[in-house]
This record gives C-alpha cells, sequence and structure tokens, in this order.
C-alpha cells in the first residue's frame, strides 16, 4: 500500500485545472448550447473508457472460472451502460434550430470516429462485415480496437467458461448446480440489452435534433444508418438458446 500524500488536493487528485479547460467551443460567438453538447460527448468518452476497463476485469474473471466475480464485474458493466445512455437525455433539449446554429463548427467531427466505442463493440464481439467496415472507414483500424478485435469475445469467453464446467448452454438453464453460470449468461443478456437501448435512444436523438434524412457530419446517412444497428447482437448463441424452450410453444 502505498503512504497517503499530505500535500494532496481535490483539485490535485483529480487534475481538475486541466480537465475543467478541455472544453473548448469553437462557435463565435460562443453558442449557448455548445458546451453542453461537448460536455456529454467528453463524458460519455469517460465513461466509455471506464466500461472497457471493466469489461476487462470481467473477460479476466471468466478466463478464470470465477462466475460470482465475473457477475458482479458485468453488474457493474450495466449500470455504467445505464448512466452513458441517460446521459442523451440532456441533449433532447437542444432542439433542431438551436443545433443547426452551431453544427457547422463541428467540421467533419462525428461520433462514427470514436476509437473506444469501436473497441467496446469489438471486446463485447461485433466482427460482421458492417462492423469490419465501419472500423476500416477511417484507415487502419486504431491500437486500441485492434487489440480488441486479437482478443476472443465475451460470448467466446462465456461459452468456453461453461465447457470447462462440463455442462452446456442450455443446460445452466435448468441445472440447479449451475446457477452461478446461468445469472451470468443474463446479465450478460442485460448488457446486450442496455446497449442497443443506447442505439435506441441515440437514433431518437439524432432524429429529433437533425431530422431522420439528414445526413451524418461522418458522411453517412444519419439515422437511417444508424437504425440499422440497432438489432445487432454480441451474444448470437445465449438469444438462440431461448428457443430451444419452445419446441412447440409457437402453436399454443
Ligand atoms: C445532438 C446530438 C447528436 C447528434 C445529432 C448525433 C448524430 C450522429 C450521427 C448523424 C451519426 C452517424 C454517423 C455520422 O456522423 O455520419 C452518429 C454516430 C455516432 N454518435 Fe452521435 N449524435 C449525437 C450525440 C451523440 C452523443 C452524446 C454521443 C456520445 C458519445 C454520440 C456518439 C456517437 C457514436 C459512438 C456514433 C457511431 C455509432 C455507430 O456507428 O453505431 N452521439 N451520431
Amino acid at each position: 500500500m502505498s503512504q497517503p500524500t499530505d500535500e494532496l488536493t481535490y483539485t490535485g487528485y483529480l487534475a481538475l485545472p486541466e480537465l475543467l479547460k478541455l472544453q473548448r467551443p469553437r462557435s463565435a460567438p460562443e453558442h449557448p448550447d455548445e458546451l453542453l453538447f461537448i460536455v456529454v460527448h467528453q463524458a460519455s468518452e469517460l465513461w466509455f473508457k471506464v466500461i472497457l476497463h471493466e469489461l476487462d476485469t470481467l473477460l479476466g474473471r471468466m478466463e478464470s472460472d470465477d462466475a460470482l466475480g465475473a457477475l458482479a464485474a458485468s453488474k457493474r458493466v450495466n449500470t455504467l451502460v445505464r448512466i452513458v445512455t441517460h446521459q442523451l437525455s440532456s441533449l433532447e433539449t437542444l432542439p433542431p434550430q438551436r443545433f443547426a446554429e452551431f453544427r457547422g463548427y463541428l467540421g467533419t467531427s462525428s461520433g462514427s470516429q470514436s476509437d473506444q466505442f469501436r473497441a467496446i463493440e469489438a471486446k463485447s464481439g461485433l466482427r460482421d462485415a458492417h462492423f469490419m467496415q465501419a472500423i476500416s472507414e477511417h484507415g487502419e483500424p486504431p491500437a486500441l480496437v485492434r487489440e480488441a478485435l486479437g482478443r476472443p469475445t465475451l460470448q467466446e469467453t462465456f461459452e468456453r467458461m461453461v465447457e470447462r464446467a462440463g455442462t452446456s448452454l442450455e443446460a445452466i438453464y435448468t441445472d440447479p448446480e449451475q446457477s452461478a453460470l446461468f445469472m451470468l449468461g443474463e446479465s450478460l443478456i442485460e448488457y446486450e440489452q442496455g446497449f442497443a437501448m443506447w442505439r435506441f435512444l441515440h437514433v431518437q436523438l439524432v432524429e429529433r435534433v437533425i431530422g431522420p434524412m439528414t445526413g451524418g457530419t461522418g458522411g453517412t446517412l444519419g439515422a437511417k444508418y444508424l437504425s440499422r444497428t440497432v438489432s445487432q447482437r454480441f451474444f448470437p448463441s445465449l438469444w438462440a438458446v431461448r428457443g430451444k424452450f419452445y419446441g412447440g410453444a409457437a402453436t399454443k
């Protein structure tokens, strides 16, 4: 354990002078709504940083067969995803005519250039053609994303853990001895739902602020492109296994 440092203050520990200088509105004269726009994006990136960190903890605990520890880590990740989703609502107070007054100052900057968002998607499990195209759109994928792509996904890591426990995805739903793995699987489904909720509320926000047909600053079709991402899945096998309990239920 390190020794406490007497001289350290709240301001110094949190590097507040540096942190609070990092919000630099571009509009001139400064638009009164630009500060909120910047802070919501910066705060989201800070939370993305913590989410990536906690996903590593989750993966590490799954790799060492610590089901309860992994459950605790996944619950934290789920809370963070909810926090980052809630932040979007503050931008619902930005009406279209006001965003139009400073959108031009953003240049070509777009959320689709967020390396951390792409790293979260890669770590979680996206590997489909649409995703691979999105990450190579801006040239060579950044190191953070390449590192995530080189590791087993959350789903693969969970499946291997289930295999090592000598059971199967289907069996963990009914075997009382596997209730920790069952709870962990359900928590991963909750993560997927939480992430899809971010995507859904983000598209709603985009449509509300710039309209459904306006192209994105990243050169995409805007809301149209984004709404296709809502149905992307990190855990196809965890979704598929649910249907196995309804062999004949569709006719009931
Ligand atoms: C007024 C609010 C917002 C508007 C109008 C907006 C608009 C857009 C648009 C049009 C896109 C499609 C890509 C492109 O630019 O062509 C996009 C993507 C994205 N935005 Fe936003 N956005 C807003 C708020 C946010 C916030 C607060 C975040 C938080 C970090 C964010 C993160 C992202 C990310 C990560 C993507 C890529 C999503 C993907 O490819 O699946 N956006 N945004």
